[in-house]
């Protein structure tokens, strides 16, 4: 058996995924776009699962952008119909893996069926414990952060909320993710260097690795390459690296 030399020292609890490449893929293989998202499903699954059992405790994957419903429609209806597959072939795994599923984007856009079976997939999972799988369906940072600052204004108008008692702290409960913790890796394959509109607050101190993989070429060892690189990474949060080795914690 091929050695897959895990990562040691300092492992991610929270990994985030930009599965990028799935067009590209299907292109160089005279396919349909819609073969390499359907492969690019088949990949996310071994993703996830292995993840989940490597102690991963938080994955989060950006699966649809509110920019990609701009895509030709017989994709976004392509994408759909996948999306509706997979959360049905997804339950029973969720379940015998312990994952609790989250989701996070404007989901109101989403086709009500899938709404539908979105809500009952977090209703059998909300009790999990070894995993959060997360996905980013009709997400945009930018929109998420607006929607934010709407409630809060909302909360101010009440008198729930003094306005000059506002902090980043704060503010990150308004966030879809007050849930989760803030990514310390952010995985984005399919060689482009950008964030997407993905997560624009919470990756403030992220770190970031690309590969030039496509997301349906990725495999364990690749997830793996990305956690060794990580664990090398000294993450500062603005302090010197004396400071660090002093045991100095950093403060937000
Ligand atoms: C990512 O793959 C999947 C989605 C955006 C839904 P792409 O479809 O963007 O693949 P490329 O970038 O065109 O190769
Ligand atoms: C980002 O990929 C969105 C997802 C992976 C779901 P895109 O392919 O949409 O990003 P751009 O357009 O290359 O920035
Ligand atoms: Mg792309």
């Amino acid at each position: 058996m091929k050695s897959r030399q895990r990562a040691t020292g300092k492992l991610p609890a929270h990994v985030a995924v930009i599965m990028d490449g799935n067009g590209r893929w299907a292109r160089r293989r005279n396919l349909p776009r819609v073969e390499g998202h359907r492969r690019g499903v088949e990949v996310l699954k071994k993703i996830t699962r292995y993840a989940r059992n490597r102690g991963i405790r938080y994955f989060t994957a950006y699966s649809f952008s509110k920019e990609n419903w701009n895509r030709p429609k017989e994709e976004v209806d392509a994408l759909m119909r996948l999306l509706r597959d997979y959360m049905k072939a997804e339950q029973k795994v969720l379940l015998e893996h312990d994952i609790k599923l989250n989701v996070i984007g404007d989901y109101e856009d989403m086709p009500e069926d899938i709404r539908k079976e979105i809500c009952e997939l977090r209703r059998l999972t909300e009790n999990h414990k070894s995993m959060v799988l997360t996905l980013a369906f009709s997400y945009s940072g930018r929109s998420e952060i607006v929607h934010a600052v709407k409630e809060v204004v909302r909360e101010v108008q009440k008198g729930w909320l003094n306005v000059d008692k506002l902090t980043p702290k704060i503010f990150q409960r308004y966030l879809y993710t007050c849930d989760l913790p803030d990514p310390d890796l952010l995985i984005r394959t399919g060689g482009e260097q950008r964030v997407s509109n993905f997560l624009l607050w919470q990756m403030a101190y992220t770190e970031f690795y690309f590969t030039d993989v496509l997301w349906p070429d990725l495999t364990e060892e690749d997830f793996e390459a990305a956690l060794r690189e990580y664990a090398v990474r000294e993450r500062r949060f603005g302090l010197t690296s004396e400071q660090l080795k002093a045991g100095r914690r950093y403060l937000f």
